[in-house]
């Protein structure tokens, strides 16, 4: 049974037209683009939901907030908007802007942690993973392993397992600089992490002396679900559980093109001075002053406003609700998905759905290229061709436990309608997926670890 969707809490005050290629112009679209997602242009795609990283609407009040911009290298007013609204919202003394999510994890990550490094992860996602490559460390993953059982209804399939976590610290004494929680898990399907889970890493962090970090991207929605489904937080506010989840932890990064309602920007922030100092300089080699880091004055007077509309509980009850929405409807047409349906995104079950191809294949990349095929929707494969290791001595494969294909839905941008235009192109996709019978080979491969499914290039191959 697909579930009534609230209707939209704003109207729409500007149209952006979007056009429709037709068959012929999307094999063209395909083609140029070496069958990558990535190498599509905006202009040949009908519904996008690559991602949902800086493509929502910004309300009224963030393009009022705009011409407020103050521009001063050091010291704008535009910073003290900022780093009120992260006090007043998230509870931290220190702020730092920078452009966007993995410039906060460059500087996090190149202040705090050296070469042989491990850190205990839920999961982190792919830049983030990319992070630590480049810091020559790396990451286990802690997860519950309920996150890996497509079908079950676990509440917080993002939460960490502790008995995962107290191993990896063992086995890794002296190398943890920090553990680190991802709210909501987007590797793992959006799920939301638990307060009571945070509460009891950040129980083990303190016990070890270790920091817990947040990666904060989607922190409204991982409230929101803490809110709805942790019986013991039901009659807190949004706003309440959010700062109860901040002050689990010592620092958090955030990409705030996500719940924060910008298209651009990012921050770090933290409770210490002595953590301040540590990661302020790498911000200003990298991203630009420490009160503006390589964001206008604007930006930061948007990001302001946005932080304290990312908690609007009709917003989110909205935006979730449409999310899930996708999910039932694409149920109901008998595609696999995640469940419970995730935060931000719908994750279909590349593998199951195709699953004749083999992983080595990429099934999940073949969904993406047959998706846009069918109505021009653009998602994307978080799987093999993301995420597989390959032994650099060997040669041998390592693949990921979950091959799925993403959409991900922006921001205030689509209506409900444009939710039922997409599940019926995909349930189309699913009823003819017999006869799709053929993987990718990769023609082009970055030389850098960790990117290979921005920039690969692709090409079908019959199986
Ligand atoms: N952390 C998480 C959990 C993310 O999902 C992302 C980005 C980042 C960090 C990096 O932030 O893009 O601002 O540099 N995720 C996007 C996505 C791109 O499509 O899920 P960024």
């Amino acid at each position: 049974m697909v579930t009534r969707v609230p209707p939209e809490p704003f109207r729409i005050k500007m149209v952006e037209p979007v056009h429709v290629p037709d068959q012929q112009e999307r094999e063209r679209a395909l083609e140029a683009g070496h069958f990558n997602m990535f190498g599509l242009k905006s202009a040949d795609v009908y519904i996008d939901l690559l991602t949902d990283s800086g493509t929502g609407a910004m309300s009224k009040q963030q393009w009022a907030a705009i011409m407020m911009g103050d521009e001063a290298y050091a010291g704008a007013d535009s910073f003290y908007s900022l780093k009120k609204a992260v006090k007043d919202v998230l509870g931290f003394d220190y702020t730092i802007p920078v452009h966007q999510g993995r410039a906060a994890e460059n500087v996090v990550f190149g202040s705090l942690v050296k070469e042989g490094d491990v850190i205990p992860f839920n999961m982190p996602f792919d830049t983030t993973r990319g992070h630590i490559f480049n810091a020559k460390a790396s990451s286990v993953d802690c997860v519950i392993e309920e996150a890996f059982d497509r079908e079950n209804p676990h509440p917080f399939k993002g939460n960490v397992d502790i008995a995962k976590l107290e191993k990896a610290l063992a086995d890794n004494r002296g190398h943890v600089p920090f553990i680190m929680v991802t709210i909501t898990n987007n590797s793992g399907g959006g799920q939301p992490v638990s307060l009571k889970n945070l509460r009891d890493v950040s129980a083990v962090a303190k016990r070890h002396g270790i920091p817990l970090l947040l990666d904060a991207a989607r922190m409204a929605e991982n409230a929101w679900f803490i809110k709805n489904r942790e019986p013991d937080c039901r009659d807190m506010t949004v706003a309440e559980i959010l700062k109860a989840t901040m002050d689990t932890a010592d620092a958090i990064t955030v990409s705030c093109k996500k719940d924060p309602l910008v298209n651009i920007g990012g921050l770090v922030a933290c409770r210490t001075e002595e953590m301040y100092y540590r990661v302020v300089p790498r911000v200003i080699l990298f991203e630009g002053f420490a009160t503006y880091g390589g964001l206008a004055g604007r930006d930061l007077e948007a990001l302001a406003v946005g932080l304290r509309e990312m908690v609007n509980e009709q917003h989110l009850t909205h935006r979730i609700a449409q999310v899930r929405y996708l999910g039932e409807l694409l149920s109901e047409g008998g595609v696999p998905c995640i469940q419970p349906i995730g935060g931000h995104a719908v994750f279909i079950d590349a593998g199951a759905f195709l699953p004749h191809i083999p992983q080595g294949s990429y099934p999940a990349d073949v969904l993406s290229i047959e998706i846009y095929r069918e109505g021009a929707v653009r998602g994307i494969g978080l799987g093999a061709l993301a995420f597989e290791n390959v032994d650099e001595k060997t040669g041998e494969r390592t693949f990921p436990k979950l091959e799925l294909y993403r959409l991900a839905i922006n921001r205030r941008t689509y209506t409900n309608s444009h939710m039922e235009y997409v599940a019926e192109t995909i349930v189309n996709v699913y009823k003819r997926r017999d006869s799709i019978r053929y993987g990718l080979e990769i023609t082009y491969e970055p030389p850098v670890k960790g990117l290979k499914h921005f920039l690969a290039h692709l090409r079908p191959k019959n199986l």
